[in-house]
């Protein structure tokens, strides 16, 4: 298993030839989900006492599995918060798997985690974050709010008339599902309050103001969203912040999917107060163009992060000594052994400039606007509100929840595209609509066209 013969040799031939096709595709094909009963049938019994063999099992791979997964950068995959990790970004990520790199701490991972610091200044730059403020990379936005609640609780506790108090956050509707999930499991109770679209200041004010007082003794925090998942929106982060200053609350952004336009000067204005954070979540795997997964956690004092999260353990105390002395990521959030996840980011970074990236966060604004175009041209489409950020939210008029489904299982099973229905809410009232979110700059306004001509 471990030795170089010529099997592996024949082995890394295949791979490497298959990785490079598929980097150099224009367009993967759209594939399609099936059973797990029916895929059972097509490969048969793949793990067994003597193995099947490379060659078969890759065959495998290429023959029916790979076909059962949908690209997530192809250009028509307008669904959820999509990706499009750059071809160098891509690459790298072979060589990050071929390093076998360490990446908690700077005695294993230091050329590694060099890299991924270099990377990190950039995205803290964008945040305007004071001097000090540093982060790491996480697996994700889920992983990486979690890791900044961790540190806003451990900070509120320190106060020892806290101690025994279950904790309050306050966020909007419109915030991502995360929130919630990860306030769970660190069991702290969550106020949503507004609605679905931008939190003001004003709003946030009001409600702490009609808190009970042990509500009040316990509210520890507030998540305010930097672009909603749903449609974009980036709440009031200055007035937010103001507040957050003024009631000693620790202020987290959430800027998982929005925080790539951080790079776009178009729409920077809207992000302001962000640098009065205390913590931001942005993922890189999203609007940073980096290949799955790779989220991002930042902190305006790291120092709180690190008494949070460190571990302690008599194997761990060598990387901690002065001999092995540098910046050590698993200290600052949930994960302990951890792969260089930053990696393939500064390599593509390091190739392009960080220019390329502002062209290609502002393609996907821009996209945003021709699709809201087009939708408020035509006359069976009705646009919900403005595109925000790379978001569109549009009705086809006459149509039920039901053809909605329909439509997005249709254009799917042929592979013609991957756009799903959301939900809009508007007072107590839910309505099925359709959503578009644009993350690949190499979606065409003739793609758009033919998404809308599906829905005539
Ligand atoms: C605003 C926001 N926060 C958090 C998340 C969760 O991120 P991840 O899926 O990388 O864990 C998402 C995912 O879409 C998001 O849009």
């Amino acid at each position: 298993m471990h030795e170089i013969d010529i099997k592996l040799v024949e082995m890394t031939l295949d791979v490497m030839k298959y990785a490079i096709e598929r980097i150099s595709a224009p367009r993967n094909k759209i594939g399609k989900p099936q059973s797990e009963s029916k895929l059972k049938e097509l490969v048969g019994e793949t793990i067994t006492k003597e193995g099947i063999g490379g060659e078969y099992a890759f065959n495998l791979w290429k023959k029916y599995l790979m076909k059962a997964v949908v690209p997530i950068d192809h250009p028509r995959h307008l669904a959820f918060v999509p990706a499009s990790p750059t071809r160098a970004s891509v690459m790298f990520d072979l060589v990050t798997s071929a390093s076998s790199i360490h990446g908690a701490y700077w005695m294993e991972g230091a050329g590694g985690i060099f890299c991924e610091n270099e990377a990190m200044k950039w995205i803290v730059s964008l945040t305007g974050l004071p001097e000090g403020a540093f982060g790491v990379f996480t697996s994700g936005g889920t992983a990486a709010n979690l890791s900044a609640m961790v540190t806003a609780r451990e900070y509120w506790r320190k106060n020892k008339a806290f101690k025994n108090e279950k904790g309050l956050i306050i966020t909007s509707i419109g915030a991502h599902s995360s929130i919630k999930s990860m306030a769970k499991v660190i069991d702290v109770d969550v106020l949503f309050v507004g609605s679905e679209e931008k939190l003001q200041g004003e709003e946030l004010q009001e409600v702490i103001d009609g808190l009970s007082e042990d509500q009040m003794k316990r509210l520890f925090a507030v998540v305010g969203t930097g672009g909603t998942t749903n449609a974009g929106i980036i709440d009031d982060l200055k007035g937010i912040a103001n507040i957050c200053e003024k009631e000693n609350l620790w202020f987290h952004v959430d800027a998982a999917y929005g925080g790539g336009a951080l790079a776009a000067d178009s729409v920077r204005h809207l992000f302001d107060g962000i640098e009065k954070a205390d913590s931001i979540t942005i993922d890189p795997h999203k609007w940073m163009f980096s290949p799955y997964d790779c989220g991002a956690v930042i902190y305006k004092e790291p120092e709180l992060a690190k008494e949070a999260h460190s571990q302690k353990g008599s194997y761990l105390d060598i990387f901690k000594d002065e001999g092995a002395q540098g910046f050590n990521p698993a200290e600052y959030q949930i994960q302990l052994t951890r792969r260089v996840r930053g990696l393939p980011l500064w390599f593509s970074l390091a190739t392009h400039g960080t220019d390329r990236y502002k062209h290609a966060v502002e393609r996907g604004i821009e996209l945003a606007q021709t699709a809201g175009k087009l939708i408020s041209e035509s006359s069976y489409l009705e646009l919900i509100r403005a595109p925000s950020l790379s978001c569109v939210l549009f009705r086809r008029i006459g149509w039920n929840p039901e053809d909605y489904t329909n439509w997005t299982y249709e254009n799917h099973k042929k592979g013609f595209a991957l756009v799903t229905p959301t939900k809009w809410g508007s007072g107590d009232t839910f309505e099925t609509v359709s959503r578009f979110c644009f993350i690949s700059p190499h979606t065409t306004e003739s793609d758009i066209s033919a998404i809308l001509e599906s829905m005539e």
